[in-house]
């Protein structure tokens, strides 16, 4: 199951993705805004909350630029956001970065592109490498 968030300014292009990924049979969870002007630290916060404990195997962020979301997220523990605009950084988060959270800007890209960073990044497994996964236990320890 994959949670999806947004503020005011990512609202249109996560409707456009849940369309997308719904029509694709991906179960997910759209966990807010509904349009309305928001703070978007409130949706990343939601969002990964629940990721970090388990409830989602992965979430998707949505505002205009993706950084605010992306900030956010990487505050909480457990999470790995990846602030993607092309489908090879997408694919590169899960393979390297094992990243959990994947940040989009909607004001940046257009859904076409959005799209298929959506599908790189839910296609794409973990290496497993012994390197990343070394990294990423290094990046556990930077939460203390
Ligand atoms: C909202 O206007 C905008 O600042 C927000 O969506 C995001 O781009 C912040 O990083």
């Amino acid at each position: 199951m994959i949670a999806i968030a947004s503020d005011h300014a990512g609202y249109a292009l996560k409707q456009t993705l849940i369309e997308h990924l719904t029509a694709k049979g991906v179960e997910l969870e759209d966990l807010g805004c509904g349009g309305e002007p928001v703070d978007y630290p409130v949706y990343a916060e939601k969002l990964c909350r629940a990721v970090a404990a388990g409830q989602y195997e992965r979430g998707i962020l949505v505002c205009g630029t993706g950084i605010g979301m992306s900030i956010a997220a990487n505050k909480i523990p457990g999470i790995r956001a990846a602030l993607c605009g092309d489908c090879f950084s997408a694919a590169m988060s899960r393979q390297h970065n094992d990243a959990n959270v994947l940040c989009l800007g909607g004001r940046v890209v257009g859904a076409e592109l959005a799209k298929m960073i959506v599908d790189a990044y839910l296609s794409t497994g973990f290496s497993n490498g012994e390197s990343h996964t070394r990294r990423i236990a290094m990046l556990k320890g930077l939460e203390k």
